[in-house]
């Protein structure tokens, strides 16, 4: 059962604003299927996402992954009620290659089409089976494009309360670990050599404006790991490399956790959600764990898969919003 203000209808989504292929089968809040696609290996020796790379990796996975994906709900066209799709935020030709086949589907089928916003997407994760969460509630995005504070009053939209005024979270992260030559994708890089260092070795900046902001700033942080690692000789950043990236792991977690806190601080918000890519941080699900439990609010925490890109999100997105029918959605022109 999906729960109220959400729709029953089940949905193909497709997901391609980035580095990963996805498609999804959901019907009302139930995953039927979710077939994620990465392509970290194809642009790991680069240091980051090539996006030119990415959108060519993308027209060549997109077919087999719909396909598995309606393979593994064993379902068959004759079952999909929508076609739901990434419209943007993301690298556009990756975003155009997702758009254009959800098209393409969906109108040689006649279904109707629902565009979705990706961060209304990493929200509605947190709608999905088991233990749907309903709104009201607070949620903190942080992933590579993004990070910031939604307040969700009702499923099919957000208030931005806070949002990053220069780098997003999992872009610190990613250039921290480029920086500490622990590859990519950085958080989990980071996360993994934080395992064997000390978070006090170093003390690294946390940005808290004393106008009770709730806005985000991680540069300064990635400048002063920059320092840092300069002052060093080859081995002796290879002697503290874990104490590096323990140290960072928890400013930019710090950083994450502070804000979090002072948004709670109005008392407006009955329960905490996460969703993006660092929201499967192992010390950010801990800390953000410890900080629900002392003020007794509930913490809706999804599965790591349902943290970094995926399509069942989108999936879940769309359910909360208004299809458009065949042929309208042919005339889209603006993707981002
Ligand atoms: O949501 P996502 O998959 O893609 C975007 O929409 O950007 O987030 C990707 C980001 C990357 O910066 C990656 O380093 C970070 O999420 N990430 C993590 C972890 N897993 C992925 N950061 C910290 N700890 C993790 N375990
Ligand atoms: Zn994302």
């Amino acid at each position: 059962m999906a729960s109220a203000g959400l729709a029953e209808r089940t949905v193909l989504a497709i997901e391609t604003s980035c580095d990963d292929t996805c498609a999804a089968v959901v019907s009302g809040a139930r995953i039927r299927s979710n077939v994620i696609s990465s392509q970290a290996k194809a642009h790991e020796r680069y240091g980051g996402v090539v996006p030119e790379v990415a959108s060519r990796h993308h027209v060549q996975l997109i077919n087999p992954v719909v396909r598995a994906a309606l393979e593994q709900a064993g379902t068959g066209w004759d079952d999909i009620d929508a076609v739901a799709v990434t419209r943007g935020p993301g690298l556009i030709g990756a975003l155009l290659v997702g758009v254009s086949s959800a098209k393409a589907l969906a109108g040689a089928r006649r279904l109707p089409m629902i565009g979705v916003d990706h961060l209304h997407g990493h929200v509605a994760a947190n709608f999905l089976e088991p233990e749907p969460l309903d709104p009201p509630f607070l949620c903190l995005i942080a992933s590579g494009g993004h990070t910031l504070l939604a307040g969700v009053r009702e499923h099919g939209s957000f208030e931005v309360l806070g949002q990053t005024l220069d780098d997003a979270a999992g872009e610190a992260l990613d250039k921290g670990a480029r920086l500490l030559g622990l590859g990519y994708p950085g958080g989990p890089a980071i996360q993994r050599a934080a395992e064997q260092g000390d978070p006090e070795a170093f003390r690294f900046p946390v940005a808290m404006s004393r106008d009770g902001s709730l806005d985000f700033s991680f540069s300064g942080l990635k400048t002063a790991l920059l320092y840092a690692t300069r002052e060093l000789s080859d081995e002796e950043l290879e002697a503290r490399r874990a104490d590096l990236a323990a140290s960072y792991q928890a400013a930019v977690v710090g950083q994450l956790v502070a804000k979090l806190e002072r948004a709670l601080k109005t008392g407006e918000w009955p329960a905490v959600a996460l969703g993006g890519g660092v929201a499967a941080n192992a010390l950010l699900r801990e800390r953000v764990g410890a900080l629900c439990a002392e003020r007794g609010l509930p913490l809706k925490l999804v599965p790591l898969e349902l943290c970094t890109d995926n399509a069942a999100m989108i999936a879940a997105a769309a359910q909360a919003s208004e299809p458009t029918p065949y042929p309208g959605y042919l005339d889209w022109d603006a993707w981002v």
